[in-house]
């Protein structure tokens, strides 16, 4: 008998490649059958559609080779027929008690999902705020897609090391504190704001603007001008002087800089908190491992390097360079100062090395691109691919696309800069609020007579989980527009129409009057059918979502879910039909949906309201 915990297109997968291997021989065992949903449910529920492909590979006619495999395919008591159709497809239809037994299974706490026999930690690089900054759209993707993930990968069982690599540590830190604390600004009593202002302004003081001179001599563009811009560059050059003495001083550890530096850190890290808060993502200051965290390690690094004669010098500065490319990778200025790059090193030493993690992921924005194929394969060469036990390890990028405005360009406010992510979820929060405030007025709505504060949690557990659907349920490498209206409706491929959907099954369930929900499953009619078979591809789908880091899988199948839930409570009444026995089974096909439901959206990071 087959193993009723797994994935169904796994039993009738196994069975075919044994059916492949006793026709054809034990070389094609491993030949992939290609079993899908069945699209047409009038033809059964799943398609064995791989037999095309092998037949070619084999010389052989399809339709004949179909037939062979039909014949030999051992799914006894789980398949109720095999059906070779068109060119050399074959369609199968699962018995009902192997349906029934498969739904038994899967209502247990884990929901089909199996847990991953890989014991080695996983670490996932998210957010990546830089200090002295405010958060942005861009944080805010990384943070969502990296929440989501490690969510995902916590659910099959691994441990999950979800790292902030805060932009906490080299010049542009030390710039704004040496301008503040010149300045004699109190750093106890500084605003975020303020904060962000003193960043922009040391900013703009210390831009090199040599080519803006190069520029302006070229294109002769006056005396006049050309000394204006020596001037600026001579400002330019004390505070970038200023600065990078700064830097030195507070590497070297001196204790007002450093107080000064912690001022900083907390100063953005409490506005970063809040809105992370907000957004309901597991992140908090236990999962700081910022730039500062390697800075002793920088020099380490840089050895590994030399001692393997895979750093070259090159005009003073350290290269390590790469066969199949013009582009080296700097470990190390000409004046001694380490790199981003360097940093990345470290860190993938000590997730590697020391944390014995197989898979370092990397969710970050698609212009750092470069970077990382660099930071890997330097990784790579110095040997810190492979887990101190031997294990291979995976390094992996996501190049997230950019947040657009509705005019198709990164979004940005009226003025022209960077939306913050703290006004955006203010706004999110504020049309969801708006949304359920409307809804409630309604009698026959869930939230009819309902109080302000709980009106207001609702609305935020909307709006919140509205973005970040909106933002998952997209391939994550392409841009999308940032279209509120659209993210917020009830209806379409949304969060809150998920939301609604689960809210509903919560208020039948209530009005069922029933608290256990174990009745015998009878699943008769197609709509049924076909509910249960969508279910139980659910442990399939977060496994695939921990294969390929693509959320939008698991988003695409909770809209099919909630579909096949309205279906099948449109055909089939729950409450009203007289049978007892039938009803039983309703209400626990309809629990198990919820409960699905709410697991699938929790792997989003999405809260489900209990009434909408
Ligand atoms: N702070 C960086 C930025 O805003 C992102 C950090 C990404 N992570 C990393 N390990 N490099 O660009």
């Amino acid at each position: 008998m087959q193993d009723m915990t797994k994935d169904p297109k796994q039993i009738i997968s196994d069975a075919v490649q044994a059916a492949f291997s006793s026709t054809l021989g034990a070389e094609y065992k491993d030949v992939n059958p290609v079993v899908r949903l069945s699209q047409n449910p009038k033809f059964g529920d799943y398609q064995i559609n791989g037999i095309m492909g092998l037949a070619k590979k084999t010389s052989q006619n399809p339709r004949e080779l179909a037939e062979k495999i039909v014949g030999v395919i051992d799914l006894e008591g789980f398949a109720e027929s095999l059906e070779v159709a068109g060119p050399g497809f074959i369609n199968v239809t699962l018995t009902p008690s192997a349906l029934i037994e498969l739904c038994v299974e899967m209502d247990s706490p884990s929901l089909g999902v199996l847990q991953s026999e890989d014991l080695h930690p996983i670490a996932i690089d998210l957010c990546g705020v830089n200090v002295a900054k405010q958060l942005h759209v861009g944080h805010l993707r990384s943070t969502i897609i990296g929440d989501s993930l490690s969510r995902v990968f916590e659910r099959v069982g691994r441990t999950v090391y979800r790292e902030n690599h805060l932009g906490d540590w080299g010049l542009p830190i030390a710039m704004v504190l040496d301008r503040l604390m010149r300045s004699g600004v109190n750093l106890d009593t500084l605003s975020i704001t303020d904060l962000n202002t003193a960043y922009q302004e040391a900013k703009l003081v210390a831009k090199d603007d040599c080519g803006g001179i190069k520029t302006a001599e070229r294109i002769s563009a006056g005396p006049h001008r050309i000394l204006e811009l020596q001037e600026q560059n001579a400002d330019a050059t004390a505070a970038q002087e200023s600065a990078k003495s700064a830097l030195v001083k507070l590497q070297q550890g001196d204790k007002d800089l450093l107080l000064g530096w912690e001022k900083l850190i907390n100063c953005t890290m409490k506005d970063v908190y809040a809105s992370l808060d907000l957004l309901h993502v597991k992140l908090g200051p236990e999962h700081n491992r910022g730039e500062s965290f390697y800075r002793d390690r920088l020099e380490s690094v840089v050895d590994s390097f030399v001692k393997s004669n895979l750093a070259e010098e090159d005009d003073g500065a350290l290269v390590v360079r790469f066969k199949d490319r013009k582009r080296p990778l700097l470990i190390r200025k000409s004046d001694g100062g380490f790199m981003y790059a360097t940093t990345d090193l470290a860190a993938v030493y000590f997730r590697t090395q020391e944390l014995g993690c197989d898979r370092l992921i990397y969710v970050v924005d698609a212009r750092q691109r470069d970077h990382f194929k660099d930071l890997f394969d330097a990784s790579t060469l110095v040997g810190w691919n492979k887990t101190p036990d031997g294990t291979s390890v995976k390094f992996e990028h996501i190049p997230f696309g950019s947040v657009l405005g509705e005019d198709k360009k990164p979004l940005k406010t009226r003025s022209g800069s960077n939306v913050t992510l703290s006004s955006l979820l203010d706004e999110a929060v504020a049309r969801g609020r708006d949304e359920v405030k409307r809804r409630s007025k309604d009698e026959s709505s869930q939230t009819h007579g309902m109080g302000e504060e709980e009106l207001s949690t609702i609305g935020r557990q909307i709006g919140i989980g509205a973005i970040k659907y909106a933002d998952l349920s997209n391939d994550l490498v392409t841009d999308y527009v940032f279209d509120m209206d659209r993210m917020v409706s009830f209806e379409g491929n949304t969060g809150p129409y998920i939301q609604y959907a689960c809210a509903r099954i919560t208020s039948l369930l209530e009005k069922s009057g029933e608290t256990d929900f174990s009745s015998n499953f009878i699943i008769n009619t197609p709509q049924e059918r076909q509910l249960v078979i969508t279910l139980l591809q659910y442990g399939a789908v977060v496994q695939n979502v921990a294969q390929n880091l693509e959320p939008h899988i698991l988003c695409m199948w909770l809209h099919e879910l909630t579909g096949a839930f309205s279906s099948f409570y449109q055909a089939c009444p729950v409450l009203k039909v007289d049978d007892g026995a039938i009803r039983g089974s309703r209400l626990r096909l309809s629990e198990l949906t919820r409960r699905v439901i709410v697991d699938g959206l929790d792997l989003l990071g999405i809260e489900v309201p209990q009434k909408m």
